[in-house]
């Protein structure tokens, strides 16, 4: 079979969906797990011999194909969804072409870690966008770790690349892929009571199905492409999304979680009228994790700030806070971070913090 009848056969249930204005498209790329297995005759031990020897991926570079769990050498390669991974070498990559649709709003959700102590870094791309990801932060002690990219397609076709852009002394260092879903996102607009656009952050990047410990969300350029809609994500370290199977969330089925202090940041920005005094509400409480402590969000809105103080004893507990700010141009950025560092209780390697839920921003008459 060539490629091209695989990718169609792979997909002619997503383009049939959209012929029926189904759903829009959700799920696993062609052996996004890696749980299809290369040929042996395509495998020197870890190592995979020749451009295809992925099925349904292209290789470019030292590519290994890797079981889970401690490895000869004494590393051990965690991986969270399914049995088998991929690890790219120096400047190694794996890609594969999909149909999409033009115009249209992506989110790829991956699984990612780091192999060695060392400086990792992984660039997602879909040309002409693309993006790094330090893999420094382990936000999980576990190492599943699990990130998601926004792009928008610009053709029918998208190339999703994942390249280890970086050169390490130790060839066996370098980033270990386990898992590539995508999602088409709504790119949500404001409503008629509220002028903040994905409010309760319903609308978000897939989750993959083992995925426990949330999506991390990495800081982006630009908002028009984040995986989170409406949503900036202004700071050096990711915010988390989590949903309400995992996690306590206050309202809805997702909320976003503050992990990384004054580094983790979310934002938008409004349009507003000048000299117009508006509401802001926003709920604030935890995520039943086992982060507990005294926890404090910021909020900012133009120039008006609110320290919104509240205590997590790790039950899933939320509540509310507002305040009004006066508009001083027709753009009004909103941020909101953590004040304070967390980890878990259970596991001081885990990053955690509040939970952000519900934000509304509407005109006080
Ligand atoms: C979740 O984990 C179970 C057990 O490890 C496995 O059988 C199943 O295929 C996994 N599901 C997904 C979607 O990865
Ligand atoms: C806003 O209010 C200030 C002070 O009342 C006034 O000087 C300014 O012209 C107003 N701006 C607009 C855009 O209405
Ligand atoms: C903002 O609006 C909410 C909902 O109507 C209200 O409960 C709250 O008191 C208002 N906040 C301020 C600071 O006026």
């Amino acid at each position: 079979m060539t490629m091209a009848a695989s990718l169609w056969l792979a997909f002619s249930l997503l383009l049939t969906g959209c012929a029926l204005g189904a759903k829009p498209f959700e799920g696993y790329l062609g052996n996004g797990n890696f749980e299809e297995q290369p040929k042996p005759k395509d495998l020197k031990k870890t190592v995979l011999i020749g451009k295809y020897a992925l099925p349904k991926w292209e290789i470019n570079g030292l590519v290994e194909y890797i079981s889970g769990g401690p490895q000869p050498g004494g590393m051990f390669f965690p991986v969270a969804h399914g049995v088998h991974a991929v690890r790219l070498g120096n400047e190694a990559s794996i890609s594969q072409t999909i149909p999409v649709k033009p115009g249209t709003l992506y989110a790829l959700t991956f699984g990612a870690s780091r192999t060695c102590a060392q400086d990792e870094v992984l660039r997602v791309s879909v040309p002409p966008l693309s993006g790094d990801l330090p893999l420094q932060t382990l936000y999980s002690s576990n190492g599943g770790d699990v990130y998601a990219w926004g792009f928008i397609a610009k053709s029918k076709f998208a190339k999703v690349i994942f390249h280890n852009s970086g050169v390490q002394e130790d060839p066996a260092c370098g980033p270990l892929i386990d898992a590539v879903a995508i999602k088409e996102l709504i790119r949500p607009i404001p409503t008629a009571g509220n002028l903040v656009k994905n409010p309760g952050f319903e609308e978000g990047p897939h989750r993959l199905g083992n995925s426990t410990n949330g999506v991390l969300l990495p800081p982006m350029q630009e908002d028009f492409y984040s995986p989170l809609p409406g949503w900036i994500i202004g700071s050096l370290k990711a915010v988390k999304f989590i949903d309400s199977k995992h996690f306590n969330v206050p309202t809805g089925n997702s909320a976003v979680e503050l992990l990384a202090g004054r580094e983790s940041a979310v934002a938008q920005i409004l349009r507003t009228v000048p000299n117009k005094t508006y509401n802001l509400t926003f709920t604030i409480g935890d995520a039943k994790n086992g982060c507990h402590g005294n926890m404090m969000v910021e909020a900012f809105a133009g120039k008006n700030t609110l320290k919104a103080p509240f205590k997590s004893s790790g039950k899933g507990e939320f509540r509310t806070a507002s305040f009004e700010f006066k508009a001083i141009a027709a753009r009004t950025r909103i941020t909101f971070y953590s004040s304070f560092y967390h980890t878990r209780i259970d596991d001081f390697g885990s990053l955690c913090g509040p939970v952000l839920d519900e934000v509304r921003v509407f005109p006080v008459a």
